[in-house]
């Protein structure tokens, strides 16, 4: 039986995953088919960014497997920004189009303001409509902050947060016109953060600062859209590919047993946070990689002072081990585990 979704996904290596042959085995990927089941992205236009390689590929790849039609943006660009390769792209549209799917390929900078209008453009100009804006792409310049230069904070942080808002705003006008001319909007932005936006990464200044931006941004996102019938989350994930690969040993390939840091595994959160199915998620941050997913808690104090007037420096001074009271007033330690 032809399984769809989260099993075709995490079971069956059923996408071709070399980064240049598409495939068109009849066995796999057939989502088109008369006899298929219903997908959970059935009628959906979705957008990826930084579709061409990564987590990014495999997200479009899960989205056009559950019945979504794609637009693969993809600048094409080197881990640290630079270059334009528009072939691994138009890569993952030709399997998408090969499995019976449908993808356009958008090479637009997506770090621009009219990048981000193009591609909303392109989706609803191509497909008619424009439901689901993954917000992925990225770019690495990791320095202690010391040695930064000015160009690499400006790239990461361009590339990062305006690549998150530029389309992320041209969405919301979209969705908002819509809404307001009486059609039912079901939108949906998944951003992406990293863990070192969540704590703070030595030797990532512009990098962490942007994913704890996008953090910001999906919580403002999320509460100016929700009227307009717009959910806005992010993950945070943890996946082998061209950016970490060389950071950690652990994540080389096992040739048995489940892949945890297969980029497949991420995108199956995606699936669902599209989906109708989490029409009630909103504002969230997921931590997720393998078979492990953690919705995380926003800021909560871990230890609070009160009084009805206000506290001189000397009195906070006397009181610091009320405040800190069985916590440690050091750095918080990087992450949850
Ligand atoms: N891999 C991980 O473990 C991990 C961890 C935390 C966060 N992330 C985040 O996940 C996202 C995907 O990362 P990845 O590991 O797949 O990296 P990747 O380098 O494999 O893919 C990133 C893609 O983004 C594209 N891109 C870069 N700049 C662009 C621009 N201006 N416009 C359009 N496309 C552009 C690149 O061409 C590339 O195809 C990034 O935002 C990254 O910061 C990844």
């Amino acid at each position: 039986m032809l399984l769809r979704g989260h099993a075709l996904i995490t079971k069956d290596d059923r996408f071709d995953r070399s980064p240049q042959v598409p495939t068109t085995r009849s066995t796999t990927f057939e989502f088109n088919k008369k006899e298929k089941p219903m997908g959970l992205l059935d009628g959906k236009v979705a957008i990826v960014t930084g579709a061409g390689r990564g987590i990014g590929r495999d997200e479009a790849l899960l989205l056009a497997s559950e019945g979504a039609k794609l637009v693969i943006n993809d600048v094409g660009a080197s881990l640290q920004g630079e270059g334009g390769d528009k072939s691994p792209a138009q890569d993952v549209a030709d399997i998408i189009i090969a499995n019976g799917g449908e993808a356009v390929v958008n090479g637009d900078d997506i770090s621009t303001w009219n990048g981000g209008k193009n591609v909303i453009e392109q989706a609803v100009d191509t497909f008619g409509s424009m439901d689901i804006l993954v917000n992925n792409a990225g770019i690495l310049r990791d320095k202690m902050s010391f040695n930064m230069n000015e160009s690499d904070w400006d790239d990461v942080i361009r590339v990062h947060l305006k690549g998150h808002f530029a389309p992320a705003q041209h969405a919301a006008v979209y969705w908002r016109n819509k809404a307001k001319s009486g059609e039912e909007v079901t939108g949906r932005i998944i951003n992406t953060s990293s863990e070192a936006g969540l704590y703070g990464n030595a030797g990532q200044a512009n990098y962490s600062t942007a994913k704890g931006g996008i953090v910001s941004l999906t919580w403002v996102l999320a509460r100016e859209l929700e009227r307009y019938g717009v959910t806005v989350n992010a993950i945070a994930p943890r996946a082998r590919t061209r950016m970490t690969e060389n950071l950690f040993g652990e994540m080389a390939k096992s040739d048995e047993g489940f892949d945890e840091w297969d980029p497949k595994n991420v995108a199956n959160l995606i699936g669902f946070l599209a989906s109708d199915n989490a029409a009630d998620v909103t504002g969230q941050i997921f931590v997720v990689f393998g078979g492990n997913v953690w919705a995380m808690g926003g800021f909560v104090p871990v230890g609070e002072l009160h009084r009805d007037h206000a506290w001189t420096p000397s009195e906070l001074a006397d009181a610091k081990g009320d405040l800190f009271k069985g916590v440690s007033s050091g750095i918080p330690k990087f992450s949850f585990f």
